[in-house]
């Protein structure tokens, strides 16, 4: 992945930082080819429970096996990097020191890193598309060097932000804050290769990824949003592409957004009744998911305002989260500015069957 950082001597500090990134995800890679011949799918048990009891993390989440092994090998690359000093991941209680990880007081540096190991993990048993979220702080070098309040800056502070797709192929898409580039795995050498630079995704698109099943949950501002954009009432979007509105949802994240990016539209996880918050961590998930849109000309808003910009009062955090091309997500900001009584109201719009009881 030099490539990149050659055009950016600047950014020569962050190159061992990439470079373990690199190796991780390929070592998740491999692993993710050989769940079926290596037993590597299911449950983690639970240390020292009952046998057969599942493991769950800070969520309350059974854990996979490929969640505990990816976890660790994320942990320690990032860690071995010599440039990190503090770890946070979604599978664990709490960020930790790296100079703990493994008793090496050499462990440290200037950087504090965010990941979420293998994020829908729900699709590893059956083989399809999984993720790895990362992002990249810098640590402060005045006030707290609590591991806590150093990893809770607001997502507009990452220095770095990137996914890796384990797919049909293996791509590492990441920003350094100068545009948005994809790397991809080539097999035989087993190294990462530049294959696309300076991602742009298209100004509107035809493609929404919601899972509908929560739609009776959902704002009313969310399901008149979606009645309108399968009609073609949203946007101007027909005078760009002529695509008719398309629905894709892969139930991974990463899956989901590598896809909006290359074709344009807009993901959704919205709150619900039962969890306003939705189910998107702030910190783990959406604000480098958000940096890598916003890197690609693209937006992203929890419905009121930019996620780049909230506060982050805890490390498991959720946020609803909308994320995408930029006129379907100012559309979608706007429908909620009007739901919620704040402002002038969208295009006209009937109102779909299941918002009667909203
Ligand atoms: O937050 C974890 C995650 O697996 C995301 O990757 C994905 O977008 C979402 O949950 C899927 O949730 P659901 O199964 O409720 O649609």
């Amino acid at each position: 992945m030099q490539v990149e950082l050659w055009r950016q001597p600047e950014l020569e500090s962050l190159y061992p930082i990439l470079c373990s990134i690199e190796g991780a995800c390929r070592d998740i890679n491999r692993l993710m080819r050989r769940i079926s011949t290596d037993n590597l799918d299911g449950y983690q048990s639970s240390k020292g429970g009952e046998v057969g009891s599942r493991s769950v993390n800070i969520q309350g989440e059974d854990q996979k096996k490929l969640d505990v092994i990816a976890n660790r090998i994320m942990k320690t690359a990032l860690c071995c990097s010599g440039k990190i000093s503090i770890v946070a991941s979604e599978e664990e209680d709490e960020p930790c020191l790296c100079s703990s990880v493994t008793d090496n007081a050499a462990f440290t540096g200037d950087y504090a890193a965010i990941f979420d190991p293998l994020d829908g993990s729900s699709n590893i048993d059956s083989g399809l598309p999984t993720g790895t979220i990362f992002g990249v702080y810098n640590t402060p070098s005045y006030g707290s060097k609590d591991p806590q309040a150093v990893v809770r800056q607001k997502g507009n502070n990452l220095v770095v932000a990137g996914y890796c797709l384990y797919s049909a192929s293996c791509h590492i898409v990441i920003t350094m804050r100068t545009g948005l580039h994809c790397f991809t795995l080539d097999d035989v050498t087993g190294e990462f290769y530049l294959t696309k630079s300076n991602i742009r995704i298209p100004r509107s698109g035809p493609i929404y990824s919601f899972n509908d099943a929560n739609a009776d949950q959902w704002p009313s501002a969310v399901r008149y949003f979606l009645d309108d954009f399968k009609k073609e009432r949203v946007s101007q979007r027909e005078a760009i592409d002529n695509k008719k509105p398309s629905a894709r949802y892969m139930g991974a994240l990463v899956a989901d957004i590598h896809n909006i990016i290359h074709y344009g539209g807009i993901f959704g996880y919205p709150g619900t009744t039962k969890s306003p918050n939705g189910k998107i961590r702030l910190l783990y998930e959406a604000n480098p998911i958000s940096l890598i849109l916003e890197e690609a000309g693209g937006m992203s808003s929890n419905g009121f305002g930019r996620i780049l910009d909230m506060p982050v009062s805890s490390v498991h955090l959720r946020t609803p989260v909308f994320l995408g091309s930029v006129e379907e997500v100012k559309a979608l900001e706007r429908y909620f500015e009007f739901h919620t009584g704040q402002k002038p109201p969208p295009p006209p719009s009937t109102p779909p069957a299941s918002a009667a009881s909203a």
